[in-house]
């Protein structure tokens, strides 16, 4: 069997001994979100260290569980910290609990994180849905044997966040007049932030917002067939348009001051969506 597809299938098990739940929301939680879990009506929650073989993170203040509970009436799994590719883990690693969370059933895959801001008019504490991606700075998630249990070899990329969840972020938005932008985010691979040569070049590749996760991610949902929606949170101006040096600790406090209209919206975009 394939060594990526006998591992996660290992993880499976491990979960499925542990947890009853199937959720059709799959949310992982960027920076400022990890209290996410207030807003939802928790059943089980399951420690990333103990799921057999699951890859867990070295990043201070990315707690690791699964958090399985509804929003509303919304089955959702909910990721409670994430691993990056700049923490030396393999790509099929860092999409593994993307993976898993489909393997329980999940149908969509609701991705958030923390970006700087590339395009012109954005502001630290905007949110930005994602409507396209650049994630060819970064090893593809699919590199290596196709694993044929999850999907084909060659995907198609033509769309990979759903049109109709973009509709229902641009709705629920609306509703909770917040004034959302939109744009293409692309990956670097982090840890550095970038220079600001690398954003001039960003921009010029058309991105509208930089950060170190999701695309990877999306791509593997993409290859499983699930639906993919992204919301970054701008934390900052990218570099060199910002007239300050970037700093984590400014990314985690604007991220924390935006996370109550964050909060609000996600769970508006995951009633409707999970009433669709
Ligand atoms: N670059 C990359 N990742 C980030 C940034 C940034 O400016 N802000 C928050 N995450």
């Amino acid at each position: 069997m394939n060594p990526i597809y006998e591992k996660l299938e290992k993880c499976f098990e491990s979960y499925k001994a542990k947890i009853d739940f199937v959720p059709k929301v799959a949310l992982v939680l960027g920076s400022g979100l990890g209290d996410y879990a207030e807003s939802i009506r928790v059943e089980a929650t399951l420690d990333y260290h103990d799921i057999e073989g699951f890859p867990v993170s070295t990043v201070p203040g990315h707690a690791g569980k699964f958090i399985f509970g509804y929003v509303g009436d919304v089955p959702v799994v909910c990721m409670q910290g994430r691993v990056h590719y700049y923490e030396g883990y393999a790509m099929s690693d860092v999409v593994l609990p993307a993976r898993l969370m489909k393997m329980m059933g999940a149908e969509i895959l609701f991705l958030t994180n923390a970006a700087g801001g590339v395009k012109q008019g954005m502001h630290a504490g905007d949110l930005m849905m994602l409507t396209g991606q650049i994630g060819c700075l970064v090893p593809s998630p699919l590199i290596g044997p196709n694993v044929d249990e999850l999907g084909v070899r060659f995907p198609d990329m033509s769309q990979i966040y759903d049109l109709d969840l973009q509709r229902i972020v641009r709705r629920a938005a609306l509703d909770l007049g917040i004034d959302i932008k939109e744009g293409t985010y692309m990956q670097f691979t982090g840890p550095q932030y970038e220079t600001p040569q690398e954003i001039s070049m960003a921009r010029t590749l058309g991105a509208d917002a930089v950060g170190m996760s999701t695309a990877c991610e999306a791509i593997a949902a993409r290859h499983m067939g699930m639906r993919v929606l992204g919301i970054s949170c701008i934390t900052n101006l990218a570099s060199g348009i910002s007239p300050n040096p970037l700093s984590h600790k400014e990314v985690q406090e604007i991220a924390d001051a935006v996370a109550p209209k964050f909060k609000a919206l996600v769970t508006e975009i995951i009633k409707a969506a999970g009433a669709e």
